[in-house]
């Protein structure tokens, strides 16, 4: 744990950067959670991995611009704030701050 402006931070390491793939998703895991990585215009994004709506991974979907298809009935999320785009889709994905340092992709799970 660390401080930082906005509070306590819990930044966690969860894959390599190497592992990220531009306009593409991957799963990771950290504290028990399962949590879904995007690299988007060069830029990381984490939410959770399970769709509000069904059983599905986000981690399966589709990355179209800065939103995450659901594989299981298309609903869309945008990965920047969580927020539902279209049905069946109406609760909002948790997104956790996360950044590229040391090879690494960390995301602060506080
Ligand atoms: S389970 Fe994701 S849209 Fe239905």
């Amino acid at each position: 744990m660390q401080n930082d402006e906005a509070g306590v931070a819990d930044w966690v390491a969860v894959a390599d950067e190497s592992d990220l793939i531009e306009g593409e998703v991957i799963a990771a895991v950290a504290g028990g959670r399962e949590l879904a990585l995007y690299l988007i215009e060069g830029e990381v994004h984490a939410t959770d991995n399970k769709c509000t709506h069904g059983d599905a991974r986000l981690s399966e979907g589709f990355v179209m611009d800065h939103c995450i298809e659901c594989p299981l009935h298309q609903g869309q999320f945008d990965v920047r704030t969580g927020e539902p785009l279209c049905a069946p889709v109406t609760e909002p994905i948790r997104v956790w701050p996360a950044k590229c340092e040391q090879g690494r992709v960390w995301v602060d799970l506080a």
